[in-house]
């Protein structure tokens, strides 16, 4: 069913208004696996050209889809969660070859992903309008009558990142399609063959010529065109703080949803369980090798039970399974995505050596696998302390008091979430109210799902807020008719 959106040279295409199109201008970007470097296909760098086409054809086809009902939409979606779900071994292994996911996490991001699709139509079938009675207000009498429907908002532009090409862009298309809006999906190159297969996989459900279209080609290259596109109506963007940043300065009058960059501490207080405390630093941390926009990046630790908690997270460290999951299977610390990506975490690491911070774990590279890194006695001049690594790295920050941690964890640039550690609720809570953050996990790593939560960044980390329905929200507007009966008073 997927052969053929490539050709007999691996040559991915994109979809167009219906259509499985190759490069007009035969100008391909060749993807390399980051576990072998071996070539897994090849897609294309659009141009602009290409580009006006795929917008034009959303924006023809949104005036049809948007008629469409409610119901109609779940039921291609219902069917696109099925789709996707047989396909999850293919799925999952180019996953795995492309952004290198172990086969766990790829199976599971399907999985997840297939959920999240169901639970999104269920969602706006489920949702309703209001009408709102004018004499509430002062002066106003009870004839004028305020009946409050959601229309879409037209052409959305979904750009997806490297870590979660399946779930990051359906979590864009979903939501989008159900509003009636259609949609343009940009996936990050390394992470495109996946994102045009999940295309496919809403094709093959039903979703209409022109309703979701593709493009491809680096960001840096044909980005700012597509962003400042006249024709786009909203953008639905997760990435980086620095691209997030530049999609802002450069639109004008286009609603931004951002999901970016983060910083999220765990705070421990004396109290804690450090058991619990560990294992989710552990697994919140060093996951996919750290590359999640969620993961714990730094710990702030009271005094007291700093060393205890070094000890066990120590250990815990030692148990990770570390290598390439093509030959290694199921590892918990994988290569990075790219040398680039590598360079920058082995800087950090540098930067904390030389400045004083005491390595107690990693801290080695093989090409691009990093050891999972720990770091105590991290202060508050290291990079490490302030900067997004994006991969295997842990500093341990020891503060003496709750208004301390408060403090380093309301400094950072970033505000997406932070977990509390603690048996008292009452401080859980003092602290939760006191932090910069779109979410406070209490005893818990710092985590997006489930996904029908809200899941937002403040500061640096993001504009607007996702979650299955706050997605859907976000990708319609209010449109308010009212009716003004006779004055019978
Ligand atoms: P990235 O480099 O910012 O790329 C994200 C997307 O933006 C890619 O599709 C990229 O395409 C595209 N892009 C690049 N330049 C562009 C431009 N000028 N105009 C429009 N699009 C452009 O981020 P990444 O390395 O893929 O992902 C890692 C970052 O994402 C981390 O900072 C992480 O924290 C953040 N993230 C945040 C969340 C969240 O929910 N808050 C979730 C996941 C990831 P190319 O690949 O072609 O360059
Ligand atoms: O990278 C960002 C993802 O949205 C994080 O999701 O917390 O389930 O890993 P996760």
């Amino acid at each position: 069913m997927f052969e053929f959106i490539k050709d007999s040279k691996n040559r991915y295409k994109n979809l167009v208004d219906g259509e499985w199109v190759a490069s007009k201008e035969d100008t391909y970007i060749d993807i390399y696996s980051p576990l072998d470097e071996s070539l897994i296909g090849s897609i294309p760098a659009m141009t602009r050209e290409e580009v006006d086409l795929a917008v034009h054809a959303a924006k023809a086809a949104q005036r049809k889809w948007k008629l469409t009902t409610i119901d109609e939409r779940g039921e291609i979606l219902y069917r696109a969660a099925e789709i996707l779900l047989e396909q999850t071994e293919e799925l999952a292994t180019l996953m795995m070859r492309e952004i290198a996911k172990d086969m766990k996490s790829s199976r599971s991001e399907v999985s997840r992903t297939a959920d999240f699709i169901k639970f999104t139509a269920d969602t706006a079938k489920n949702l309703s309008g209001e009408s709102i009675p004018g004499d509430s207000f002062p002066g106003f009498k009870s004839n004028k009558i305020s009946i409050v429907r959601r229309e879409p908002l037209g052409v959305v532009l979904a750009i997806s990142p490297f870590n979660y090409p399946i779930n990051l862009a359906a979590s864009k298309i979903a939501p989008g399609l159900m509003a009636g809006n259609s949609i343009l999906l940009k996936p990050a190159t390394q992470g495109s063959l996946c994102g045009l297969y999940l295309a496919k996989v809403f094709e093959a459900a039903g979703v209409p010529a022109g309703v979701l279209n593709t493009i491809t080609g680096r960001g840096g290259e044909i980005g700012d065109y597509v962003t400042t596109h006249p024709e786009i109506n909203f953008i639905n963007f997760t990435g980086s703080t620095e691209v997030g940043a530049r999609i802002s300065k450069l639109t004008s009058m286009v609603p931004l949803l951002m999901e970016l960059g983060g910083k999220d501490a765990a705070i421990v207080l004396e109290d804690a369980d450090l058991e619990l405390t560990a294992n989710n630093i552990v697994a919140g941390g060093y996951s996919y090798s750290g590359q999640r926009c969620t993961a714990v990046k730094r710990i702030l630790v009271m005094e007291p039970v700093a060393n205890q908690l070094v000890e066990k997270i120590k250990e815990k460290i030692k148990k990770l399974k570390v290598g390439n999951p093509l030959t290694d299977g199921d590892v918990d610390i994988v290569p990075l995505i790219n040398t680039k990506a590598a360079d920058f975490v082995m800087e950090l690491i540098e930067d904390a050596k030389s400045k004083g911070g005491k390595l107690i774990a990693g801290g080695n590279r093989q090409g691009n696998l990093i050891e999972p890194t720990l770091f105590d006695h991290v202060t508050t001049d290291m990079r490490l302390a302030w900067e997004e690594p994006f991969g295997p790295v842990l500093p341990i920050i020891r503060v003496k008091s709750k208004q301390e941690a408060i403090e380093i964890a309301n400094s950072s640039v970033y505000g997406l979430q932070s977990a509390v550690f603690t048996q008292n609720i009452n401080d859980a809570f003092y602290i939760a109210d006191r932090l910069e953050v779109g979410t406070v996990q209490i005893n818990n790593k710092t985590e997006r799902g489930p996904d029908h939560f809200p899941f937002l960044g403040v500061k640096a980390s993001g504009l607007g807020t996702q979650g299955i329905r706050y997605s859907i929200e976000s990708m319609s507007r209010p449109k308010a008719t009212v009716i003004n009966l006779p004055d019978q008073t």
